[in-house]
């Protein structure tokens, strides 16, 4: 959601702030904001300096006055949730005096009854956020005197909600205080110089040796070091560890947008996510993180799949692959609404939650309500280490890559393909055959080249896009396994391109959308060479008859008569079809964007990890 960095060290921090928010503005891009300590002369003593403006950080950037130097400073890029976007709701918050600076990610959920206290005792507020009151509380426990850490400490027990905060004062200008709940907060370790972020994509230019702090730890940060505590004041160590993503996966890499790339990275996401998990003597998947033998997967009776977005539509697909590879029933639903209906928890469903970033609250919310009920819960997630990863029983992480555009493209390939390796393993352990297993194996090993085949068309797609992209609205259709296709590509378009775009199952046209048909709502059409071919053909006739246009998406041209035009997909088998049928929605989408001028990689009102309710 939003994003944190802070610098300390004889550097001016000005530029790394900059630079670092720049990275994790994806996260959250309405308003931006940093403070530094401007350190003490002769006769001034330190003082804060604060700048902050509704916008983008290239409008911080512009706003930054030419002085404004110091060699300890925090920064924060906001996606709104308490208050409107406005330069006084921008982060960093201050105290009365101007002495203590928080930024904040997260949601104070007692911020109201805070609020009034602190107001009652001479707190003067300046914004809406609920992060203002960080800022009051610590400097009044910073009153008496004593250390910054212990001030913190003080005012975080009082605090109920999630937090990632780090916290600047000018009369301890040796140090930044950070700490962590429900919110990541990364230490990055330099040469006599300190580093912390929300995210490790705004540390890797700077340093690849990095320290994760755990939920309900801070961290008192210096220019030579660090220390790590609970909020009981007691020590706990922590051993730095090695990033290993590469520092060029966090650059467009020559590619117009982070979305262009991450749906050109594809073919290398999906071969990480197979790596090492094809087990072929056995026809099987190998999945070493589940953490359930055979045994106890037999008892499973149930799968029920959760996630939001795009990851709720990647465990449609999901659910579908494990029905029909394992015969188990399964059913994905999105964690926000399972979350607020006192869900059934059964010993034996399984439940497996997906998530890209391993952040967003509801699917978090999710997994907590389960566990708490007694169920078991695993993790289908990309980001190492994130909150939902730590919180399952086990799981599968995608080993995409990062994925920096807010609209998720390989993420969600990789969630499918680990899906697909899941209701294998499952398969195999129930009735599919060895004949299907290998069938499924071949099929899985020939993706990546297969989703090569399918980026090189996209020029077509281009042109397509082009001409689409001036429609009022779109129509996106598919039945059985083409059905999820049409939610997720239907759900791309409006994401990036604000195209109206509905999806609807391709039998339930004429139960009502097929009123809606007409030359100015087009019709994107899921047409796989599968046994309901000849029912999909009945639809696109039942369109064509009320002139409207189609775009078919297909395994084979589809006649003149029953498309206008039709983009040709390779085939797998039909159970692992959706997943490349998906991808020339997202070249549709991308070039629909671009063609619309809109803003690819940051549309408006999204932000990427949602860590709010
Ligand atoms: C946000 C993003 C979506 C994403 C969803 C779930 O709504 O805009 O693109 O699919 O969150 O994110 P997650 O990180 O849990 O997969």
């Amino acid at each position: 959601m939003c994003g944190i960095v802070a610098y300390i060290g004889p550097k001016d921090a000005s530029p790394f702030l900059l630079e670092g928010l720049q990275r994790l503005e994806y996260r959250g891009y309405d308003s931006a904001g940093v403070a530094v300590i401007a350190p003490a002369t002769k006769s001034v003593p330190a003082k804060l300096k604060v700048c902050k403006v509704k916008g983008r950080v290239a409008d911080l950037a512009a706003a930054l006055p030419a002085r404004f130097k110091g060699g300890a400073g925090i920064g924060h890029t906001r996606w709104a949730t308490h208050g409107v976007p406005s330069d006084a709701n921008a982060h960093p918050h201050t105290d009365n005096e101007g002495r203590i600076a928080v930024v904040h990610n997260g949601i104070i959920e007692n911020a109201d009854e805070l609020r009034a206290k602190l107001a009652a005792d001479g707190a003067l507020f300046r914004s809406e956020t609920d992060t203002e009151v960080l800022a009051h509380l610590i400097a009044a426990h910073r009153a008496d005197g004593g250390e910054l850490e212990d001030a913190v400490r003080a005012a975080l027990k009082l605090v109920v909600g999630t937090y990632g905060i780090a916290v600047l004062d000018a009369e301890q200008t040796d140090r930044i205080v950070v700490a962590r709940n429900g919110s990541p907060i990364v230490l990055g370790i330099g040469e006599k110089e300190m580093f912390a972020a929300s995210d490790v994509s705004a540390l890797v230019r700077y340093t690849r040796q990095v320290v994760h702090l755990e939920d309900g730890e801070l961290a008192t940060v210096r220019a030579d070091g660090f220390r790590t505590f609970t909020e009981d004041a007691r020590t706990v160590t922590r051993q730095p560890s090695t990033v290993d993503w590469e520092i060029g996966s966090y650059d467009t890499g020559g590619y117009a947008h982070y979305l262009l790339k991450e749906i050109h990275e594809q073919p290398g996401a999906v071969e990480r996510t197979l790596s090492g998990r094809l087990d072929e003597r056995f026809s099987t998947a190998h999945l070493g993180g589940l953490n359930l033998d055979a045994r106890e997967l037999r008892e499973i009776r149930r799968v029920k799949i959760l996630g939001c977005g795009s990851a709720y539509y990647a465990g449609e697909m999901g659910a579908q692959l494990i029905e029909e590879l394992a015969r188990i029933p399964a059913h994905s639903e999105p964690a926000s609404e399972f979350r607020y209906r006192n869900p059934v928890i059964e010993a034996d469903t399984l439940y497996v939650a997906v998530s890209q970033s391993g952040e967003t609250y509801d699917t978090l919310a999710a997994v907590q309500e389960i566990k708490r009920k007694g169920g078991r819960v695993l993790g289908v997630v990309n980001t190492v280490g994130s909150a939902i990863a730590r919180e399952c029983d086990g799981g599968i992480y995608l080993h995409a890559g990062p994925e920096i555009s807010v609209a998720s493209t390989k993420a969600f390939t990789s969630t499918v393909v680990a899906f697909a390796l899941l209701a294998l393993h499952f398969g195999r352990i129930h009735d599919l055959s060895p004949a299907d297993g290998r069938r499924i194996v071949a099929a899985l090993k020939a993706l990546p080249e297969q989703i090569r085949d399918m980026l090189g068309q996209e020029r077509e797609i281009e042109k397509l896009a082009a001409e689409y992209a001036q429609s009022q609205g779109m129509m996106f259709i598919g039945r059985v396994r083409g059905y999820p296709v049409a939610r997720e590509g239907a759900q791309k378009l409006k994401e990036i391109s604000y195209v109206h775009a509905e999806a609807y199952p391709a039998s339930e046209l004429k139960h009502g959308p097929l009123a809606l048909i007409s030359p100015e709502l087009p019709t994107v059409a899921l047409v796989p060479d599968d046994e309901l071919l000849d029912k999909n053909l009945t639809a696109l006739g039942e369109i064509k008859a009320r002139s409207g246009r189609v775009l078919a998406i297909a395994h084979r041209p589809i006649e003149a008569r029953l498309a206008d035009h039709c983009v040709v997909v390779p085939k797998s088998e039909p159970e692992l079809d959706p997943l490349l049928l998906n991808i020339p929605l997202q070249l549709l989408a991308y070039h629909a964007a671009v063609a619309l001028d809109r803003d690819v990689d940051k549309p408006r009102n999204l932000a990427k990890s949602v860590t709010v309710e």
